[in-house]
């Protein structure tokens, strides 16, 4: 499909927030590697530096297109184990609030996105200009849901509110998204989210429902583009310059 200007522009973007990135990076780091475009983006970037010589770090990604995307551009990747803690985490978002509470998932990620980010000590987000919102809601919530379920879990959000519709692939309609784990995809309508933890807690407790797309106070930073400039989102604290900001893990 063509892009649009707009989604030119979004793209130059989220390589901008991408690039900003690159300063939280430091050598020997393990690295938490995102799902999605501006993720990718900076899986890209990252390559670049680390095959130039000018970075030695080993990643874990949080989907297997980031995975293949790593091996081509030259990260070493490190498997699951236990006590495995990434300094850094960098990822996408499909929306942020001011209290840099997320909704991820879009690209169908959000299981393996939260326990990388949860095993992280910092995980920065990468946005482009139109993901910071006052109030989550208008992107529809993600869950992952276990396919021998999934009749009693569009029950259960329905009956909260949530509108739920399962995720089916825009090439081929007849066809449900899968997650890695192979398990089903549905994004729930609630509008806009006044009670984002008594949802989460909602949503966690129906049997089936694997992950919500739901992140509460897991990001530490955001960079987030705003006219041409990315700027350093924290919860309660002023933006500040990408470029000036000095506090970085
Ligand atoms: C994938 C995600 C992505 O981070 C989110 O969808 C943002 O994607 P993009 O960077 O392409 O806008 O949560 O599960």
């Amino acid at each position: 499909m063509a892009s649009t200007p707009n989604t030119d522009h979004l793209d130059q973007e989220k390589q901008h927030a991408a690039r900003a990135a690159m300063r939280w990076v430091r050598d020997g780091m393990l690295v938490g590697l995102g799902t999605g475009s501006t993720a990718a983006h900076f899986i890209t970037q990252l390559g670049e530096k680390v095959r130039a010589g000018e970075l030695r770090i080993q990643g874990t990604a949080t989907s297997l297109a980031s995975e293949n995307l790593a091996r081509q551009v030259g990260i070493p990747l490190v498997e699951p184990r236990r006590g495995l803690r990434f300094d850094l985490t960098v990822d996408g978002a499909d929306e942020l609030d001011p209290q840099l509470n997320l909704i991820k998932g879009g690209g169908g990620a959000l299981l393996r996105e939260k326990i990388i980010a949860t095993a992280s000590d910092y995980m920065l987000v990468v946005a482009d200009s139109s993901k910071a919102v006052a109030q989550l809601g208008k992107f529809p919530l993600p869950l992952e849901v276990v396919p021998f379920a999934l009749p009693w879990v569009l029950d259960a959000v329905a009956a909260l509110g949530g509108n739920p519709v399962v995720r089916m692939d825009r090439q081929d309609p007849s066809k449900q998204v899968l997650s890695d784990q192979k398990n089903q995809l549905v994004d729930c309508h609630f509008g806009q989210l006044n009670d984002v933890q008594k949802l989460a807690s909602q949503l966690i407790t129906i049997p089936g429902i694997v992950e919500h797309g739901l992140f509460l106070g897991i990001a530490k930073a955001a960079l987030v583009v705003r006219e041409d400039r990315v700027e350093v989102l924290r919860a309660g604290v002023e933006p500040q310059l990408a470029s000036d900001f000095t506090e970085l893990p």
